[in-house]
């Protein structure tokens, strides 16, 4: 057996793409290893979203030519990839800064992996692909087999064509691109024969999801929310990320009729100030994202929100500032997600002229991270004291305890029998330590 090392940058997507990359390897008699020091190959599955993710990557690649300098010593030989989102958006620029990478593989050209991998070994032909045959490469991959958890994640869409002015997430993962739905409902079937209890159906947008299927009907994200619903033994669903622009009615109203639909969204808004939104090509206003939340959580009365924030985006003023700690004071989040603005290459805000100075950036993160904080903090508090269903999801930390989560994300450690892995339970609700509850079997 040949070792692999992956190690993954980003988001869920990326997490998903690596089990991809591995089942995909595995033939080729891969098999995953915990650290980069003895491998065969690494790959990094790579995120370009802000300038920091970019700069990981390149400080771990001059620890892994380490690594591969001292493998060639002893006459062995290290394969280095870079995959993901800044493969895909630097491509060979990569070989040309870091010369230790032997290849580099888009996100949409992944499936190619073992053709390059042939390439290399005899010494000849392309070392990058990075385009986006996006049609082909799920048909290329096999079926998913690798990393299935009790909760599973299964991409049905990828790609944007929302353009948000910030963001290279067009330009790395290409033009929105829904996989048809048996092949979605398949996967899913898979996963829950290998134990998967919770299917997390992921895409870059993913409530833009339009599926075709063999007969050429369409489907909404909802309608495959319900037939994944009716799957046996799939015993809760999440989807994530969503666009305010694309929670269409059928989607909220799945919310308040689909039990195994959890009560809880991830629905970025970026910034509270309409000013903002619209030069950010948001293309909606602030009062535009809580007339929705306050219709979904009418559908569905218990549902807990999140969010992403971009702070400091280009010509952001004090009172654009105030209008996003405001809009978070009215919505009340469980938790979020906050960034200072990163200029990325070929985004148009990059261009933008006023850009905003890193240490208002770094008050104003800090500003909204403590009202955050609150209110997440308050989230947790709140389920003290409650009797809540958690799926129970692996051992946790400490010997005789497992640990699961509660319909809205919260992780819970409750001492228990192993047993109960892959099953819901009802628990009460004791302490909070740090960002996890303890609780006991109800
Ligand atoms: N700078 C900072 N944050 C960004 N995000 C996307 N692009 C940028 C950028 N250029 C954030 C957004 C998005 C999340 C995944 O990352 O908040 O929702
Ligand atoms: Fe990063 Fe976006 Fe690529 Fe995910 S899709 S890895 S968040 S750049």
């Amino acid at each position: 057996m040949k070792k692999l090392f992956i190690k993954t940058y980003g988001c869920q997507m990326n997490a998903y793409d690596s089990a991809r990359m591995a089942d995909l390897l595995a033939p080729l008699g891969f098999a995953g290893t915990e650290t980069p020091d003895d491998a065969d190959m690494v790959i990094l599955n790579t995120c370009h979203i802000r300038e920091k993710a970019v700069e990981k990557v390149y400080s771990e690649l001059g620890r892994i030519r380490e690594l591969k300098d001292g493998k060639a010593k002893s006459g062995g030989r290290m394969l280095v990839a870079v995959a993901g989102c800044t493969a895909q958006a630097e491509g060979k620029e990569i070989i040309a800064r870091a010369p230790v990478v032997d290849m580099v593989v888009g996100p949409q050209s992944y499936h190619r992996l073992p053709e390059m991998i042939a390439r290399i070994a005899r010494g000849a032909g392309e070392r990058v692909e990075a385009d986006f045959p996006a049609l082909e490469k799920f048909d290329a991959l096999p079926e998913a087999v690798s990393d299935t958890g009790v909760s599973a994640f299964l991409t049905v869409q990828e790609g944007c064509d929302k353009f948000c002015t910030f963001c290279v997430v067009p330009y790395t993962r290409g033009p929105e691109h829904s996989r048809p739905p048996e092949k979605i409902l398949a996967e899913a079937r898979a996963l829950v024969a290998r134990g998967a209890r919770e299917i997390v159906l992921l895409g870059q947008n993913v409530n833009a999801y339009r599926g075709t299927d063999a007969q050429g009907h369409s489907w909404s994200l909802a309608r495959l929310i319900e037939a994944v619903a009716d799957i046996e033994n799939v015993l809760r669903i999440r989807y994530t990320t969503s666009h305010p622009r694309d929670m269409s009615d059928d989607l909220i109203e799945a919310h308040g009729r689909i039990a195994k639909l959890m009560p809880f969204l991830h629905l970025p808004v970026q910034s509270g100030s309409d000013t903002v939104l619209n030069a950010m090509n948001r293309q909606h206003s602030a009062d535009d994202y809580r007339r929705l939340i306050d219709r979904i959580r009418e559908a569905r009365p218990d549902i807990a929100f999140s969010s992403d924030f971009i702070v400091g985006f280009p010509g952001e003023t004090d009172a654009d500032f105030e209008a996003t700690l405001q809009l978070v004071r009215d919505i009340g989040y469980a938790q979020c997600f906050s960034f200072k603005y990163s200029a990325r290459p070929g985004t148009p805000a990059a261009a933008a002229k006023k850009q905003i100075a890193e240490s208002v950036k770094a008050d104003r993160l800090d500003q909204l991270q403590k009202l955050l904080l609150a209110q997440q903090d308050q989230a947790n508090l709140a389920a003290i004291g409650k009797t809540l269903e958690v799926l129970f999801e692996k051992p946790g930390r400490n010997l005789g305890q497992i640990v699961g989560r509660t319909p809205h994300l919260h992780p819970v450690h409750v001492e228990a029998s192993m047993s109960l892995i892959g099953s819901v339970h009802l628990v009460r609700i004791e302490t909070l330590l740090g960002n996890s509850l303890r609780g006991s079997l109800a």
